[in-house]
Protein backbone atom coordinates (compact mmCIF):
# COMPACT_ATOMS: atom_id res chain seq x y z
CA UNK A 1 0.00 0.00 0.00
CA UNK A 2 1.33 3.14 -0.76
CA UNK A 3 0.23 6.13 1.62
CA UNK A 4 -0.25 8.32 -1.03
CA UNK A 5 -2.89 6.50 -2.33
CA UNK A 6 -4.53 5.76 0.60
CA UNK A 7 -4.69 9.55 2.09
CA UNK A 8 -6.60 10.10 -1.46
CA UNK A 9 -9.22 8.25 -0.41
CA UNK A 10 -12.48 8.33 2.26
CA UNK A 11 -13.56 4.75 3.05
CA UNK A 12 -15.46 3.86 6.44
CA UNK A 13 -12.94 1.23 7.96
CA UNK A 14 -9.26 0.08 6.62
CA UNK A 15 -9.58 -2.50 9.36
CA UNK A 16 -11.82 -4.25 6.62
CA UNK A 17 -9.41 -4.41 4.11
CA UNK A 18 -8.50 -8.43 4.85
CA UNK A 19 -11.90 -9.15 4.01
CA UNK A 20 -12.58 -7.40 1.48
CA UNK A 21 -9.67 -9.08 -0.52
CA UNK A 22 -11.11 -12.45 0.42
CA UNK A 23 -14.51 -11.31 -0.94
CA UNK A 24 -12.67 -10.08 -4.03
CA UNK A 25 -10.99 -12.67 -4.77
CA UNK A 26 -14.08 -14.82 -4.95
CA UNK A 27 -15.79 -12.91 -7.25
CA UNK A 28 -12.84 -12.50 -9.15
CA UNK A 29 -13.00 -16.42 -9.86
CA UNK A 30 -16.03 -16.24 -10.87
CA UNK A 31 -15.56 -13.72 -13.35
CA UNK A 32 -13.07 -15.94 -16.05
CA UNK A 33 -14.04 -13.69 -19.11
CA UNK A 34 -12.72 -10.42 -17.07
CA UNK A 35 -9.76 -12.67 -15.92
CA UNK A 36 -8.31 -13.34 -19.66
CA UNK A 37 -9.38 -9.52 -20.97
CA UNK A 38 -7.43 -8.48 -17.17
CA UNK A 39 -3.93 -10.73 -18.30
CA UNK A 40 -4.20 -9.61 -22.06
CA UNK A 41 -4.12 -5.65 -20.16
CA UNK A 42 -1.14 -6.75 -18.18
CA UNK A 43 0.83 -7.76 -21.13
CA UNK A 44 0.27 -4.89 -23.09
CA UNK A 45 -0.66 -1.79 -21.06
CA UNK A 46 -3.36 -0.68 -22.94
CA UNK A 47 -3.84 1.95 -20.16
CA UNK A 48 -1.00 3.40 -19.74
CA UNK A 49 -0.63 7.22 -18.36
CA UNK A 50 -4.23 7.17 -18.45
CA UNK A 51 -6.49 8.59 -15.91
CA UNK A 52 -10.04 7.02 -15.44
CA UNK A 53 -12.82 8.36 -12.50
CA UNK A 54 -15.22 5.44 -12.50
CA UNK A 55 -18.53 6.53 -10.51
CA UNK A 56 -20.29 2.66 -9.92
CA UNK A 57 -21.51 0.57 -7.15
CA UNK A 58 -18.14 -0.43 -4.78
CA UNK A 59 -18.84 -3.80 -5.00
CA UNK A 60 -16.46 -7.07 -5.36
CA UNK A 61 -17.86 -7.02 -9.16
CA UNK A 62 -16.46 -3.65 -9.39
CA UNK A 63 -13.15 -3.95 -7.68
CA UNK A 64 -12.36 -6.81 -10.56
CA UNK A 65 -12.65 -4.30 -13.09
CA UNK A 66 -10.94 -1.77 -11.59
CA UNK A 67 -7.77 -4.68 -10.92
CA UNK A 68 -8.38 -5.21 -14.92
CA UNK A 69 -8.08 -1.74 -15.53
CA UNK A 70 -5.01 -1.27 -12.96
CA UNK A 71 -3.42 -4.31 -14.76
CA UNK A 72 -3.41 -2.18 -18.09
CA UNK A 73 -1.87 0.77 -16.49
CA UNK A 74 -4.65 2.95 -15.90
CA UNK A 75 -4.40 5.39 -12.82
CA UNK A 76 -7.52 5.15 -10.99
CA UNK A 77 -10.37 6.91 -8.82
CA UNK A 78 -13.43 4.93 -7.92
CA UNK A 79 -16.82 6.66 -6.12
CA UNK A 80 -19.79 5.22 -5.02
CA UNK A 81 -23.05 5.48 -7.66
CA UNK A 82 -25.78 4.73 -5.04
CA UNK A 83 -25.29 5.77 -0.93
CA UNK A 84 -26.30 2.33 0.17
CA UNK A 85 -24.35 0.46 -2.53
CA UNK A 86 -21.17 0.60 -0.95
CA UNK A 87 -19.34 -2.09 0.41
CA UNK A 88 -17.44 -0.93 3.42
CA UNK A 89 -15.42 -4.08 3.25
CA UNK A 90 -14.30 -4.31 -0.80
CA UNK A 91 -13.27 -0.40 -0.30
CA UNK A 92 -10.72 -0.94 1.99
CA UNK A 93 -9.37 -3.76 -0.15
CA UNK A 94 -9.43 -1.65 -2.96
CA UNK A 95 -7.14 0.80 -0.76
CA UNK A 96 -4.98 -1.17 1.32
CA UNK A 97 -4.58 -3.95 -0.76
CA UNK A 98 -4.39 -2.89 -4.09
CA UNK A 99 -3.18 0.89 -4.07
CA UNK A 100 -6.52 2.39 -5.94
CA UNK A 101 -7.75 5.56 -4.90
CA UNK A 102 -11.91 4.91 -3.03
CA UNK A 103 -14.35 7.63 -1.95
CA UNK A 104 -17.10 5.83 -0.78
CA UNK A 105 -18.84 5.09 2.60
CA UNK A 106 -21.87 3.10 3.04
CA UNK A 107 -25.34 5.10 3.77
CA UNK A 108 -23.26 8.09 3.19
CA UNK A 109 -25.78 11.12 2.70
CA UNK A 110 -26.07 13.02 -0.17
CA UNK A 111 -24.08 16.22 0.26
CA UNK A 112 -21.26 13.16 1.30
CA UNK A 113 -22.06 11.25 -2.28
CA UNK A 114 -21.65 14.34 -4.01
CA UNK A 115 -17.97 15.29 -2.70
CA UNK A 116 -17.11 11.93 -3.25
CA UNK A 117 -18.15 12.50 -6.97
CA UNK A 118 -16.42 15.17 -6.74
CA UNK A 119 -13.17 13.59 -5.18
CA UNK A 120 -12.93 10.98 -7.84
CA UNK A 121 -12.71 14.13 -10.04
CA UNK A 122 -9.81 15.81 -8.71
CA UNK A 123 -7.47 13.19 -10.92
CA UNK A 124 -8.54 15.44 -14.02
CA UNK A 125 -10.09 12.21 -15.58
CA UNK A 126 -9.57 11.23 -19.70
CA UNK A 127 -12.07 8.60 -19.69
CA UNK A 128 -15.23 8.25 -16.86
CA UNK A 129 -17.58 5.21 -16.20
CA UNK A 130 -20.91 6.21 -14.74
CA UNK A 131 -23.76 4.20 -13.50
CA UNK A 132 -27.00 6.31 -13.63
CA UNK A 133 -25.30 9.66 -15.17
CA UNK A 134 -24.61 11.31 -11.83
CA UNK A 135 -20.69 11.73 -12.17
CA UNK A 136 -21.65 13.02 -16.10
CA UNK A 137 -24.45 15.32 -14.23
CA UNK A 138 -21.79 16.57 -12.59
CA UNK A 139 -18.98 17.40 -15.20
CA UNK A 140 -22.04 18.80 -16.87
CA UNK A 141 -23.12 21.18 -13.90
CA UNK A 142 -20.26 22.11 -11.37
CA UNK A 143 -17.20 20.88 -12.67
CA UNK A 144 -17.55 22.27 -16.17
CA UNK A 145 -13.60 23.35 -15.81
CA UNK A 146 -12.85 19.41 -16.51
CA UNK A 147 -14.73 19.09 -19.66
CA UNK A 148 -12.22 19.61 -22.43
CA UNK A 149 -10.16 17.20 -20.88
CA UNK A 150 -12.61 14.27 -21.29
CA UNK A 151 -12.09 12.07 -24.28
CA UNK A 152 -15.18 9.76 -23.51
CA UNK A 153 -17.03 7.52 -21.37
CA UNK A 154 -18.91 4.43 -20.44
CA UNK A 155 -22.77 4.38 -19.24
CA UNK A 156 -23.59 0.92 -17.03
CA UNK A 157 -27.16 1.41 -16.73
CA UNK A 158 -30.24 2.22 -18.09
CA UNK A 159 -31.58 5.02 -16.36
CA UNK A 160 -27.74 6.45 -17.10
CA UNK A 161 -28.80 5.61 -21.00
CA UNK A 162 -32.07 7.82 -20.68
CA UNK A 163 -30.84 11.07 -19.18
CA UNK A 164 -27.93 10.82 -21.41
CA UNK A 165 -29.97 10.19 -24.55
CA UNK A 166 -31.95 13.39 -23.36
CA UNK A 167 -28.39 15.07 -22.63
CA UNK A 168 -27.92 14.32 -26.61
CA UNK A 169 -31.03 15.54 -27.86
CA UNK A 170 -30.74 18.92 -25.92
CA UNK A 171 -27.23 19.26 -27.54
CA UNK A 172 -26.44 19.43 -24.14
CA UNK A 173 -23.64 16.41 -23.60
CA UNK A 174 -20.15 17.71 -24.44
CA UNK A 175 -18.34 14.25 -25.11
CA UNK A 176 -18.86 10.81 -26.18
CA UNK A 177 -20.37 8.15 -23.77
CA UNK A 178 -20.82 4.91 -24.58
CA UNK A 179 -24.21 3.02 -24.33
CA UNK A 180 -22.62 -0.58 -22.60
CA UNK A 181 -25.42 -1.18 -20.87
CA UNK A 182 -27.71 -1.79 -24.20
CA UNK A 183 -25.50 -4.30 -25.06
CA UNK A 184 -26.77 -7.60 -25.49
CA UNK A 185 -24.32 -9.33 -22.94
CA UNK A 186 -25.10 -6.53 -20.34
CA UNK A 187 -29.12 -6.14 -20.67
CA UNK A 188 -29.98 -9.55 -21.70
CA UNK A 189 -28.32 -10.98 -18.59
CA UNK A 190 -27.74 -8.94 -15.66
CA UNK A 191 -30.77 -6.69 -15.90
CA UNK A 192 -32.57 -10.01 -16.32
CA UNK A 193 -30.73 -12.53 -14.08
CA UNK A 194 -29.00 -10.75 -12.16
CA UNK A 195 -31.91 -8.27 -10.66
CA UNK A 196 -33.89 -10.85 -11.02
CA UNK A 197 -32.20 -13.27 -8.51
CA UNK A 198 -30.63 -10.29 -6.34
CA UNK A 199 -33.91 -8.44 -5.95
CA UNK A 200 -35.28 -11.89 -4.59
CA UNK A 201 -32.62 -12.19 -2.38
CA UNK A 202 -33.09 -9.06 -0.54
CA UNK A 203 -36.74 -9.53 0.13
CA UNK A 204 -35.36 -13.35 2.20
CA UNK A 205 -31.99 -11.34 3.72
CA UNK A 206 -34.02 -8.32 4.76
CA UNK A 207 -37.72 -9.58 5.43
CA UNK A 208 -36.83 -13.33 5.82
CA UNK A 209 -40.70 -13.73 4.06
CA UNK A 210 -41.50 -17.06 2.48
CA UNK A 211 -42.58 -16.25 -1.32
CA UNK A 212 -44.16 -19.56 -2.36
CA UNK A 213 -48.30 -18.98 -2.05
CA UNK A 214 -47.62 -14.72 -1.51
CA UNK A 215 -48.89 -12.22 -4.67
CA UNK A 216 -45.88 -10.55 -5.76
CA UNK A 217 -46.40 -7.72 -7.71
CA UNK A 218 -44.03 -6.54 -10.25
CA UNK A 219 -44.14 -2.39 -11.27
CA UNK A 220 -42.43 -2.73 -15.20
CA UNK A 221 -41.87 -6.00 -17.50
CA UNK A 222 -38.73 -4.58 -19.11
CA UNK A 223 -35.56 -6.67 -18.97
CA UNK A 224 -35.25 -6.33 -14.61
CA UNK A 225 -39.01 -6.75 -14.57
CA UNK A 226 -39.14 -9.72 -16.37
CA UNK A 227 -36.31 -11.39 -14.54
CA UNK A 228 -37.78 -10.14 -10.87
CA UNK A 229 -41.03 -11.81 -12.16
CA UNK A 230 -39.43 -15.12 -13.42
CA UNK A 231 -38.07 -15.36 -10.29
CA UNK A 232 -40.72 -14.96 -7.84
CA UNK A 233 -42.80 -17.40 -10.20
CA UNK A 234 -40.24 -20.11 -9.70
CA UNK A 235 -40.42 -19.75 -5.95
CA UNK A 236 -44.16 -20.51 -6.18
CA UNK A 237 -45.44 -16.77 -5.77
CA UNK A 238 -48.69 -16.03 -8.02
CA UNK A 239 -47.07 -12.68 -9.98
CA UNK A 240 -48.90 -10.07 -11.04
CA UNK A 241 -47.68 -7.08 -13.21
CA UNK A 242 -48.22 -3.63 -14.18
CA UNK A 243 -46.86 -1.77 -17.21
CA UNK A 244 -47.21 1.27 -19.03
CA UNK A 245 -46.39 -0.01 -22.13
CA UNK A 246 -49.08 -2.05 -24.43
CA UNK A 247 -46.61 -4.57 -25.60
CA UNK A 248 -44.71 -4.80 -22.71
CA UNK A 249 -47.91 -5.73 -20.97
CA UNK A 250 -49.08 -8.06 -23.22
CA UNK A 251 -45.29 -10.48 -23.32
CA UNK A 252 -46.48 -10.34 -19.33
CA UNK A 253 -49.67 -11.90 -20.23
CA UNK A 254 -48.53 -14.45 -22.46
CA UNK A 255 -45.74 -15.56 -19.97
CA UNK A 256 -48.74 -16.45 -18.00
CA UNK A 257 -48.96 -13.48 -15.36
CA UNK A 258 -51.40 -11.36 -14.56
CA UNK A 259 -52.07 -7.31 -16.05
CA UNK A 260 -53.21 -5.05 -13.59
CA UNK A 261 -53.28 -1.76 -12.60
CA UNK A 262 -51.37 -0.61 -9.89
CA UNK A 263 -54.44 1.23 -8.27
CA UNK A 264 -55.85 -2.44 -8.40
CA UNK A 265 -52.84 -4.80 -7.37
CA UNK A 266 -51.94 -2.65 -4.67
CA UNK A 267 -55.14 -4.13 -2.89
CA UNK A 268 -53.93 -8.15 -3.24
CA UNK A 269 -50.43 -8.29 -3.02
CA UNK A 270 -48.19 -9.19 -0.54
CA UNK A 271 -45.00 -8.14 -2.07
CA UNK A 272 -44.42 -5.19 -4.25
CA UNK A 273 -40.93 -4.69 -6.00
CA UNK A 274 -40.71 -1.36 -8.51
CA UNK A 275 -38.05 -1.59 -11.55
CA UNK A 276 -39.22 1.03 -13.36
CA UNK A 277 -37.10 3.98 -14.24
CA UNK A 278 -39.68 5.66 -13.23
CA UNK A 279 -40.91 7.95 -10.03
CA UNK A 280 -43.95 7.91 -7.86
CA UNK A 281 -45.09 4.04 -9.25
CA UNK A 282 -46.46 3.49 -5.55
CA UNK A 283 -47.68 6.23 -3.81
CA UNK A 284 -50.51 7.52 -1.23
CA UNK A 285 -53.27 6.34 -3.13
CA UNK A 286 -51.77 3.13 -3.34
CA UNK A 287 -50.41 2.89 0.24
CA UNK A 288 -53.86 3.54 1.30
CA UNK A 289 -55.55 0.24 0.08
CA UNK A 290 -52.55 -1.57 1.11
CA UNK A 291 -52.76 -5.09 3.44
CA UNK A 292 -51.46 -4.98 6.87
CA UNK A 293 -47.68 -6.40 6.40
CA UNK A 294 -47.41 -5.31 2.65
CA UNK A 295 -43.21 -5.44 2.28
CA UNK A 296 -42.02 -3.25 -1.00
CA UNK A 297 -38.63 -2.87 -2.82
CA UNK A 298 -37.38 -0.88 -5.51
CA UNK A 299 -34.65 -2.46 -7.82
CA UNK A 300 -35.00 0.55 -10.38
CA UNK A 301 -31.92 2.88 -10.41
CA UNK A 302 -32.65 5.90 -8.24
CA UNK A 303 -34.71 5.97 -4.59
CA UNK A 304 -37.65 7.87 -6.69
CA UNK A 305 -40.44 4.43 -7.34
CA UNK A 306 -41.82 4.44 -4.05
CA UNK A 307 -42.55 7.69 -2.49
CA UNK A 308 -40.62 6.70 0.91
CA UNK A 309 -41.11 11.15 1.59
CA UNK A 310 -45.03 10.49 1.69
CA UNK A 311 -44.60 7.58 4.42
CA UNK A 312 -41.91 9.03 6.52
CA UNK A 313 -44.48 12.34 6.58
CA UNK A 314 -47.65 10.78 7.15
CA UNK A 315 -47.15 7.16 9.08
CA UNK A 316 -48.52 7.26 12.46
CA UNK A 317 -45.25 5.27 13.38
CA UNK A 318 -42.05 4.29 12.16
CA UNK A 319 -40.23 1.31 13.55
CA UNK A 320 -36.73 1.85 12.01
CA UNK A 321 -34.49 -1.33 11.56
CA UNK A 322 -37.01 -4.12 12.60
CA UNK A 323 -34.56 -6.14 10.57
CA UNK A 324 -31.53 -5.58 8.30
CA UNK A 325 -32.16 -2.99 6.19
CA UNK A 326 -35.95 -3.08 6.69
CA UNK A 327 -38.29 0.05 8.12
CA UNK A 328 -41.79 -0.32 9.38
CA UNK A 329 -44.17 2.47 8.72
CA UNK A 330 -47.46 2.49 10.50
CA UNK A 331 -50.18 4.33 8.82
CA UNK A 332 -53.34 5.93 9.79
CA UNK A 333 -55.51 3.02 9.68
CA UNK A 334 -53.11 0.64 11.56
CA UNK A 335 -51.83 -1.14 8.86
CA UNK A 336 -47.94 -1.81 8.70
CA UNK A 337 -45.99 -1.14 5.65
CA UNK A 338 -42.43 -2.65 5.42
CA UNK A 339 -40.26 -0.69 3.14
CA UNK A 340 -36.91 -2.38 1.97
CA UNK A 341 -33.49 -0.46 1.90
CA UNK A 342 -35.35 3.06 2.44
CA UNK A 343 -36.44 2.77 -0.94
CA UNK A 344 -33.04 2.54 -2.64
CA UNK A 345 -32.01 -0.21 -4.86
CA UNK A 346 -32.60 -3.28 -2.31
CA UNK A 347 -30.80 -5.47 -4.45
CA UNK A 348 -27.53 -3.45 -3.55
CA UNK A 349 -28.95 -2.26 -0.59
CA UNK A 350 -30.01 -5.05 1.36
CA UNK A 351 -28.55 -8.00 -0.57
CA UNK A 352 -25.18 -8.16 -2.38
CA UNK A 353 -25.79 -6.87 -5.84
CA UNK A 354 -25.74 -8.94 -8.82
CA UNK A 355 -23.85 -12.41 -8.81
CA UNK A 356 -20.30 -12.25 -9.91
CA UNK A 357 -21.09 -14.41 -12.89
CA UNK A 358 -23.14 -12.05 -14.57
CA UNK A 359 -21.05 -9.24 -13.72
CA UNK A 360 -18.51 -10.93 -15.63
CA UNK A 361 -20.36 -9.91 -18.94
CA UNK A 362 -21.18 -6.61 -18.15
CA UNK A 363 -17.79 -5.48 -16.77
CA UNK A 364 -16.07 -7.37 -19.99
CA UNK A 365 -18.19 -4.86 -22.16
CA UNK A 366 -16.95 -2.36 -19.90
CA UNK A 367 -13.43 -2.94 -19.98
CA UNK A 368 -13.06 -4.36 -24.01
CA UNK A 369 -15.39 -0.69 -24.70
CA UNK A 370 -12.99 1.22 -22.76
CA UNK A 371 -10.19 -0.06 -24.59
CA UNK A 372 -11.56 0.75 -28.02
CA UNK A 373 -12.53 3.91 -26.71
CA UNK A 374 -8.85 4.88 -25.87
CA UNK A 375 -8.44 4.94 -29.95
CA UNK A 376 -11.99 5.47 -30.89
CA UNK A 377 -12.80 8.83 -29.17
CA UNK A 378 -11.58 11.57 -30.76
CA UNK A 379 -13.65 10.50 -34.07
CA UNK A 380 -16.76 10.30 -32.03
CA UNK A 381 -19.12 13.49 -31.62
CA UNK A 382 -20.55 14.43 -28.47
CA UNK A 383 -23.28 12.49 -27.67
CA UNK A 384 -24.23 8.69 -26.51
CA UNK A 385 -23.20 6.00 -28.85
CA UNK A 386 -23.83 1.92 -29.11
CA UNK A 387 -20.52 -0.49 -28.26
CA UNK A 388 -19.39 -1.71 -31.59
CA UNK A 389 -20.95 -5.12 -32.45
CA UNK A 390 -18.14 -6.86 -32.36
CA UNK A 391 -17.41 -6.10 -29.12
CA UNK A 392 -20.78 -7.36 -27.51
CA UNK A 393 -20.21 -10.86 -29.89
CA UNK A 394 -16.96 -11.31 -28.62
CA UNK A 395 -17.84 -11.16 -24.72
CA UNK A 396 -20.75 -13.71 -25.45
CA UNK A 397 -18.08 -15.85 -27.18
CA UNK A 398 -15.47 -16.08 -24.48
CA UNK A 399 -18.29 -16.41 -21.68
CA UNK A 400 -19.78 -19.51 -23.98
CA UNK A 401 -16.36 -21.02 -23.82
CA UNK A 402 -15.88 -20.41 -20.10
CA UNK A 403 -19.50 -22.08 -19.49
CA UNK A 404 -17.89 -25.34 -21.26
CA UNK A 405 -20.52 -24.42 -24.42
CA UNK A 406 -19.60 -24.32 -28.07
CA UNK A 407 -21.21 -23.01 -30.81
CA UNK A 408 -22.13 -24.82 -34.45
CA UNK A 409 -20.75 -22.95 -37.42
CA UNK A 410 -22.54 -22.16 -41.03
CA UNK A 411 -21.79 -24.60 -43.99
CA UNK A 412 -20.50 -22.48 -47.08
CA UNK A 413 -23.95 -22.97 -48.88
CA UNK A 414 -25.71 -21.85 -45.46
CA UNK A 415 -23.61 -18.87 -45.38
CA UNK A 416 -24.69 -18.50 -49.16
CA UNK A 417 -28.35 -19.10 -48.59
CA UNK A 418 -28.41 -16.41 -45.56
CA UNK A 419 -26.32 -13.95 -48.10
CA UNK A 420 -29.00 -14.06 -51.16
CA UNK A 421 -32.37 -13.42 -51.42
CA UNK A 422 -32.96 -15.36 -54.90
CA UNK A 423 -34.21 -18.71 -52.89
CA UNK A 424 -38.01 -18.92 -52.68
CA UNK A 425 -40.74 -21.57 -52.14
N1 LIG B 1 -31.11 -3.15 -9.43
C1 LIG B 1 -30.14 -3.28 -10.30
O1 LIG B 1 -29.07 -3.81 -10.03
C2 LIG B 1 -30.38 -2.81 -11.69
C3 LIG B 1 -29.73 -3.42 -12.79
C4 LIG B 1 -30.01 -2.96 -14.07
C5 LIG B 1 -30.89 -1.89 -14.24
N2 LIG B 1 -31.45 -1.30 -13.14
C6 LIG B 1 -32.40 -0.18 -13.24
O2 LIG B 1 -33.72 -0.74 -13.25
C7 LIG B 1 -34.61 0.13 -13.97
C8 LIG B 1 -35.30 -0.66 -15.09
O3 LIG B 1 -34.31 -1.11 -16.01
P1 LIG B 1 -34.72 -2.02 -17.27
O4 LIG B 1 -33.44 -2.33 -17.97
O5 LIG B 1 -35.62 -3.10 -16.86
O6 LIG B 1 -35.53 -0.92 -18.12
P2 LIG B 1 -36.61 -1.18 -19.27
O7 LIG B 1 -36.73 0.10 -19.97
O8 LIG B 1 -36.26 -2.43 -20.01
O9 LIG B 1 -37.95 -1.49 -18.42
C9 LIG B 1 -38.66 -0.54 -17.67
C10 LIG B 1 -40.15 -0.88 -17.85
O10 LIG B 1 -40.92 -0.11 -16.92
C11 LIG B 1 -42.12 0.28 -17.59
N3 LIG B 1 -42.69 1.43 -16.87
C12 LIG B 1 -42.34 2.75 -16.93
N4 LIG B 1 -43.12 3.47 -16.11
C13 LIG B 1 -43.97 2.62 -15.52
C14 LIG B 1 -45.03 2.77 -14.57
N5 LIG B 1 -45.35 3.97 -14.05
N6 LIG B 1 -45.70 1.65 -14.18
C15 LIG B 1 -45.41 0.43 -14.69
N7 LIG B 1 -44.44 0.23 -15.60
C16 LIG B 1 -43.71 1.31 -16.00
C17 LIG B 1 -41.68 0.57 -19.02
O11 LIG B 1 -42.76 0.53 -19.92
C18 LIG B 1 -40.67 -0.55 -19.26
O12 LIG B 1 -41.27 -1.70 -19.82
C19 LIG B 1 -33.74 1.28 -14.47
O13 LIG B 1 -33.78 2.32 -13.53
C20 LIG B 1 -32.33 0.68 -14.49
O14 LIG B 1 -31.33 1.65 -14.44
C21 LIG B 1 -31.25 -1.74 -11.89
Amino acid sequence: MSTTTAQKSDIANPALAAEGKKRIEWAGRNMPVLQQIKERFAKEKPFKDVRISACMHVTTETANLMLALKAGGAELALCASNPLSTQDDTAAALVHEYGISVFAKNAIDRDGYYRHINSALDIKPQFVFDDGCDLVNTLHTTRTDLLDGILGGCEETTTGVIRLSQMTKDGALKFPMIAVNDTDTKHMFDNRYGTGQSTLDAVFRATNTLIAGKIVVVAGFGYCGKGVAERAKGLGAEVIVTEIDPTKALDAMMQGFRVLPMTKAAAIGDVFITVTGNRDVLREEHFSMMKDGAILANSGHFDVEIDVAWLEKNCKVKNSKMRHQTDEYVLKNGNRILLIAEGRLANLGAAEGHPAVVMDMSFSDQALTAEWLLTAAKNLKPGLHNVPAEIDKDVARMKLRSMGAELDVLTPAQELYLNSWEHGS
